[in-house]
């Protein structure tokens, strides 16, 4: 026996114990070399053989291989049982984790069918500023300096001229500035009112305005349009009524009702404010009086929300807890 012959086999097993993939292999590698009738103990009754002079040396580099390769799959061992504990454990059969998933308000949910309703019978969508100018909120809509609704304590005014909207109306004036009729459009948004909040006011919610102008528009397209509506939105057997009301951008002008019988909620509810175009507000955008005539409506889009889900106080739909949200 040589002492090369111990390093040879020193390297065969460390190189062996450098490709072990798991513990298996080094249990195998262990028994190879290490058990009872393993390759080193072999080498350490081959001993016996060797001349008085080489016992030591060679009997002490048997030991230190016997002692470091010992280690070594000690050492290996363990990084595969810290590694092979979770694989092990995993169990494919579990349900994922569950994320949640976002969804729409559901007052962007109502306004989008809202919006879907009158699209199918040719309304398109317009759009207006949340910060309007007095003009457009209030002069352009016939609304004197002395009216009520120009009170700051209605109003959220900036001091320049400028305020939040308090109704979606002044996109009225916005769209026939820019367009010639025929006009047919509906637009939703939001308006800010200066109410402390309560179980049906917050200071801001949300309006669907509706304007149609155009040769001979009537009355009776208003009441027909808003029954179709209202009968799509809250079933066939909706009615709907109109009580003589006063807006200073219509002439006539009406509150209108809805009567319902869905859920909570049974009777008459306000829903809109409507009315024919004042002739006063044609003329302002450049239209002809006596070419054209238009309706209008603004409709609360919370108040709708509120009957179709059933909820009683107003503030719920702004908290946006989830509990309530998820509910719609
Ligand atoms: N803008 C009115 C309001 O907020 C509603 C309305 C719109 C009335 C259009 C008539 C015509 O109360």
């Amino acid at each position: 026996m040589k002492l090369e012959e111990i390093k040879i086999i020193e390297q065969q097993a460390l190189s062996e114990l450098a490709e072990a993939v798991n513990a298996e292999t080094i249990e195998a590698l262990r028994i190879k070399y290490l058990s009872r009738k393993g390759i080193i103990p072999l080498l350490m009754q081959e001993l016996k053989s060797v001349s008085k002079e080489d016992k030591p040396a060679f009997g002490q580099a048997v030991n230190k291989l016997k002692q470091s390769l010992q280690l070594s799959l000690d050492e290996k061992n363990s990084t595969f049982k810290t590694d092979a504990a979770p694989v092990a454990a995993f169990d494919m059969t579990l349900p994922g984790n569950w994320h949640k998933t976002g969804s729409h308000h559901p007052i962007t949910l109502l306004i989008d069918r809202v919006s879907d309703i009158f699209s199918g019978i040719g309304f398109t969508v317009a759009e207006g500023p949340d910060i309007e100018t007095e003009y457009y909120n209030f002069d352009a809509l016939n609304t004197p300096e002395d009216h009520p609704a120009r009170n700051a304590q209605d109003t959220f005014y900036f001091g320049n001229g400028n305020l939040l909207r308090t109704q979606t109306s002044p996109v009225q004036i916005r769209y026939m500035e820019k367009n010639q009729p025929p006009i047919r459009i509906i637009s939703p948004g939001r308006v800010y009112r200066r109410d402390t909040p309560d179980a049906t006011h917050t200071a801001n919610f949300h309006q669907v305005e509706g304007l149609y102008v155009g040769k001979n528009v009537s009355m009776a397209d208003l009441k027909g349009d808003l029954l179709y509506f209202a009968k799509q939105i809250l079933g066939e057997d909706v009615q709907i009524r109109f009580r003589p009301h006063f807006f200073p951008f219509t002439e006539p002008s009406f509150e209108v009702d809805f009567y319902c019988d869905l859920g909570k909620t049974k009777g008459w509810l306000e829903i809109a404010g409507a009315g024919m175009v004042d002739p006063d507000v044609l003329k302002a955008v450049g239209y002809d009086p006596s070419e054209v005539s238009g309706y209008a409506f603004g409709m609360g889009i919370e108040r709708i929300a509120m009957i179709l889900h059933e909820i009683d106080d107003i503030r719920l739909i702004y908290d946006n807890d989830i509990r309530f949200l998820s509910q719609i």
